[in-house]
């Protein structure tokens, strides 16, 4: 789904971004062009980031 409709950013490109490193919407925004603009997807952006780093910190059950 569209997340950031102003640079047409999904929340796939934000999951990809945490993959590579980013663990913060100023780290995702190293990446993409996120929330720099009217600002009305911020906190959307904020919560897929903070999802995706919750799950790939989660351990994993064996
Ligand atoms: S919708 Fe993302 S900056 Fe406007």
């Amino acid at each position: 789904m569209y997340v950031c409709l102003c640079n047409a950013i999904t929340d796939r490109q934000i999951r990809e971004a945490v993959e590579r490193g980013a663990t913060s919407l100023c780290k995702v925004q190293v990446h993409l062009p996120v929330a720099n603009c009217c600002g009305a997807c911020e906190d959307t952006a904020r919560e897929v980031i903070e999802s995706h780093v919750d799950a790939r910190s989660a351990p994993v059950a064996a």
